[in-house]
């Protein structure tokens, strides 16, 4: 009977594990199909400090890729769903404060305020402005909404073929990771966000790293919930090696008097 139990824990301890280390892979698949057209859609699998069970963001990439949004994307795109203030939060870029209210006034950022019915300088406590251009779709969590996650975003600014399509008035630009024609214009390119810590800013590292950024800013807490799934599966393995002692102590006495009734041969 508890040798039956422990096994049940042990099976319950590697189904948990599993299922921790599951949710770790999206974003692994290297090449797969998007919804988003009917063409085959390509995503580049590249490796992101976050990935795996023991992954974490890696901070000077994150401050790198807020500059990319903050510099090219936010005159298009929104992130209305992410409080400014979480820039200081730990795992994530670990802005300091003053640094926090610097960006703000810095980029002269604006929220709608209704009861004012007009827009006001941002504080720490509000939200990353709306996307300004009414057929940008909001940031905040498109890096868990699309298949491959920031995969998808990196390879989507640098798969642009270069073929255009006039329709209705309004130009699309044909991507290989969209698998389509769609109405963003490449966004980004070699050289065109200068880092201060002069890291590389080609355009495959700094589609990176505003995918990094992205993917915090849809997934902040991802290193807790990595930490929790590991102490999960660390408690439950504890779990099942003492269950397997104590069954061990249990039948012990009776095993031995079981043995000293059998007959030698
Ligand atoms: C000039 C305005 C503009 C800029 C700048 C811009 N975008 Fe876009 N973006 C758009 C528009 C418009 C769409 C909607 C395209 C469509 O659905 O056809 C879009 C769509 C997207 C999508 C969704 C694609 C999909 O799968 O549906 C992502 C992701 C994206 N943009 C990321 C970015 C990133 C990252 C940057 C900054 C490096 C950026 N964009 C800069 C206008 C812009």
């Amino acid at each position: 009977m508890l040798r039956k139990l422990s096994l049940t824990a042990l099976a319950a301890a590697l189904v948990a594990s599993g299922a921790a280390f599951a949710q770790e892979d999206h974003g692994e698949e290297g090449e797969s199909h998007s919804a988003a057209g009917d063409h085959s859609a390509y995503i580049e699998n590249y490796s992101f400090s976050f990935e795996g069970p023991f992954g974490s963001y890696d901070e000077d990439q994150l401050l790198r890729g807020l500059q990319v949004y903050t510099e090219v994307c936010s005159a298009c795109h929104g992130l209305r769903y992410v409080p400014i203030r979480t820039l200081s939060d730990e795992g994530g870029p670990n802005m300091p404060e003053d640094q926090v209210r610097a960006y703000i006034e810095q980029n002269g950022l604006e929220v709608w305020d209704p009861a004012l019915r007009d827009y006001r300088p941002a504080t720490p406590n509000d939200n990353f402005p709306m996307s300004s251009l009414a057929n940008a779709p909001d940031l905040s969590l498109m890096a868990k909404a699309r298949v491959g996650g920031a995969d998808y975003i990196a390879s989507l600014l640098t798969h642009y073929t270069g073929e255009e399509m006039e329709q209705a008035g309004s130009i699309y630009y044909e991507n290989e990771t969209y698998g389509g024609y769609l109405a963003m214009q490449p966004p980004l390119s070699d050289g065109y966000v200068e880092f201060q810590d002069g890291s590389p800013n080609d355009l495959h590292h700094a589609a990176q790293d505003v995918a990094a950024f992205l993917m915090w800013a849809a997934e902040p807490h991802m290193m807790a919930r990595k930490a929790m799934g590991f102490t999960a599966v660390l408690m439950l393995g504890l779990l099942s090696v003492l269950l397997y002692l104590t069954n061990k102590r249990i039948w012990a006495p009776i095993k031995a008097r079981v043995k000293d009734q059998t007959p030698a041969e």
